[in-house]
């Protein structure tokens, strides 16, 4: 029986980014950057500034800016990842997101990619997310990415818990969030694994088509037809929310 959330005990051992995982690292990247521009433009969100929650080593800087978000700032819990991410970024803290409000209040958009997926506990998860939610101007957002275990390989589509990652089907992310006293203003889907339908599973075992750009771009062009029309058959969506009223 664990007596710390998960994310406490696993710190340092989570902070991995898509820059550390080669070709599905840059097609994962590509695939949120779009998901991300989309929510840009259909939230329209003030770019004055974004907080990053789980930052790690900044490895969304460039992203940010590429969204024409001006200033860049996080938190992360892990110390050995905030001296590179404070050479990208403009204010890193070393920080749980319950110590967030310590920080940066009043937030108009705050971004939490590629964390939940790190929390194993169902109350820790609805307390990460309403720390930030309480941290959010009345209108702010709270964009954050999530795994679909229906279209996730490693879950066997089912829920599936790690020993540091978990994946969860989106009615229970859609439950956290509601308890965490968040509004679902959207879903849009980021990448689409090319092994996740039951019918390509031969391509998680085929060396060949695993290592080249050709079989990522596919999944890159068809996330494209099927974002912001159906959340089928994407393995990741971000949430887009506000504090409810
Ligand atoms: C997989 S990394 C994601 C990094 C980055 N956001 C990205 O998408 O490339 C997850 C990060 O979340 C941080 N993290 C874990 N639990 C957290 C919490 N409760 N509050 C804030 N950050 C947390 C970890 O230390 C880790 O660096």
């Amino acid at each position: 029986m664990h007596t710390e959330p998960s994310f406490v005990r696993n710190l340092g051992k989570v902070s991995k980014t898509y820059r550390d995982s080669g070709i599905y690292g840059r097609f994962i990247n590509q695939c949120r950057l779009d998901a991300w521009r989309m929510v840009t433009e259909r939230f329209d969100p003030p770019r004055a500034q974004i907080v990053d929650v789980g930052c790690a080593s900044g490895s969304w800087a460039d992203n940010w800016r590429q969204l024409g978000f001006q200033r860049i700032v996080g938190i992360d819990p892990n110390p050995d990842v905030l001296e590179d991410a404070s050479a990208v970024m403009d204010e890193v803290h070393t920080a749980f997101a319950s110590e967030l409000g310590s920080y940066f209040t009043d937030n108009a958009i705050c971004a939490a990619n590629g964390v939940v997926v790190h929390i194993l506990e169902d109350d820790q998860t609805v307390a990460f997310l309403r720390d930030i939610a309480e941290t959010l101007a009345p209108d702010g957002l709270l964009v954050y990415s999530v795994l679909n275990a229906a279209y996730y390989y490693n879950a066997g589509r089912a829920e599936w818990f790690g020993p540091n990652s978990c994946v969860r089907t989106l009615e229970t992310q859609r439950r956290f969030a509601h308890e965490a006293g968040l509004e679902i203003l959207d879903e849009i889907g980021t990448f689409i694994d090319p092994w996740a339908l039951p019918d390509l599973e031969f391509i998680a075992g085929d060396s060949e088509l695993r290592e080249r750009w050709q079989t990522y771009q596919v999944f890159v062009d068809l996330a494209n037809v099927c974002r912001g029309r159906s959340i089928t058959p994407f393995s990741e969506v971000l949430i887009v929310a506000q504090r409810s009223r």
